[in-house]
């Protein structure tokens, strides 16, 4: 099938030119962590506090991607792993179209992230370990899964009879206890700003 395909690698327009339209050079910040763990907020306050500084991100996260791109996909590890290829993939496309992508998804292990960094490219990846402890992300259980999963109506569940590996050099690690988010978001913005600034 493949053999058939032919992509093109001669762009007219380069990644460059498109960073230096959108007056930024672009990355994946790839958020990985609990379920709960407070991702996804961080992820949409990272996008209003770079959107207002003029910075042009997106963010992908499980609401916008399991809903569409990956309905088919469910929790077993295979499809665990083909959600997080796929995304890493749409990371891709953004991230050389100038577009600074933050993906937020629990990527519970260190094969999948490695995966990840691998399509996106190591030098624009950056991995930041939203590191919210497992007693407090369901001590907090947002949107009651936990407790199912305790109760044994969900099966597979990370942190509870699914493994979550912790990262072991992520290039942020957002320790979130005794922090809010604005405090988070904070650290990782400054963490941020320098790598995307345009040159
Ligand atoms: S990942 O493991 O493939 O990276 P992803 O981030 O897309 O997961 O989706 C996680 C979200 O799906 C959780 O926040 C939770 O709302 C929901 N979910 C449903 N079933 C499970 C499960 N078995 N394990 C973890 N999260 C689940």
């Amino acid at each position: 099938m493949a053999e058939h395909i032919h992509p093109i690698f001669e762009r007219l327009v380069s990644r460059v030119e498109r960073e230096r339209f959108l007056a930024q050079r672009s990355c994946t910040v790839w958020l990985t962590g609990l379920s709960g763990s407070g991702k996804s907020t961080i992820a949409q306050h990272l996008e209003r506090r770079l959107f207002d500084r003029g910075f042009f991100a997106q963010v992908l996260d499980g609401d916008n991607i399991r809903t569409g791109l990956n309905s088919n996909l469910g929790f077993s590890p295979e499809d665990r792993m083909e959600n997080i290829r796929r995304i890493a993939e749409v990371a891709r496309l953004y991230t050389q179209s100038g577009i600074i992508a933050i993906c937020s998804f629990i990527s519970p292990t260190r094969a999948m992230r490695a995966m990840a960094r691998r399509i996106v490219g190591p030098a624009d990846f950056v991995e930041v370990f939203v590191d919210t402890p497992l007693e407090l992300c369901e001590q907090r259980d947002v949107k009651g899964l936990y407790a199912r999963a305790r109760r044994g109506e969900i099966k597979g569940f990370t942190g509870i009879d699914a493994p979550y590996e912790a990262p072991e050099q992520p290039e942020v690690h957002l320790p979130t206890e005794g922090h809010s988010v604005e405090e988070s978001v904070e650290m990782l913005l400054q963490h941020l700003l320098p790598r995307i600034q345009p040159l």
